[in-house]
């Protein structure tokens, strides 16, 4: 699969497990199901991020350097997703109604990241796909691996 689709597929995965969390809520899971999930979801967030950080945009900044402040504001993102859900793992276990507000602060951060991360990189990307080293290769690969 080309590496921009493996991005995209992330982010979709990534999503999926957001909204389920959400149907948790909806549906009244106990307590412990949903900071399980929460904190499995933020795990999954945080190391797609952390090897984009450490691996796909060093790449992308070393093949394509006009992109740099691009990979800048994507990395910039980045913490302002990992404030969003170290507060959501805090809400998790106060009020549903806090929770959920965090829930949503957490999706729209995200929607608005990964759509713009699409935008600016996934068609770059993808051209990169079979121009990499085996050691390139495996970074994109690990951070799209969700
Ligand atoms: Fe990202
Ligand atoms: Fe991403």
């Amino acid at each position: 699969m080309a590496f921009g689709n493996q991005l995209v597929q992330a982010h979709i995965a990534l999503r999926e497990r957001l909204e389920s969390l959400r149907d948790g809520l909806v549906d009244g899971a106990e307590v412990a199901d949903l900071r399980s999930h929460c904190l499995s979801f933020c795990a999954a967030v945080q190391r797609h991020h952390v090897a984009e950080d450490d691996g796909v945009f060093p790449v992308l900044a070393r093949e394509h350097p006009e992109l740099r402040s691009v990979l800048d504001e994507l990395g910039r993102d980045h913490r302002i997703v990992s404030d969003a859900l170290r507060a959501l793992g805090e809400s998790v276990d106060a009020d549903p109604v806090a929770f959920r507000r965090e829930v949503d602060s957490v999706a729209a951060l995200l929607e608005t990241h990964f759509t713009y991360e699409e935008r600016k990189i996934a068609d770059v990307l993808s051209a990169l796909t079979g121009r990499l080293d085996a050691a390139d290769a495996a970074l994109i690969t690990r951070a799209t691996t969700v």
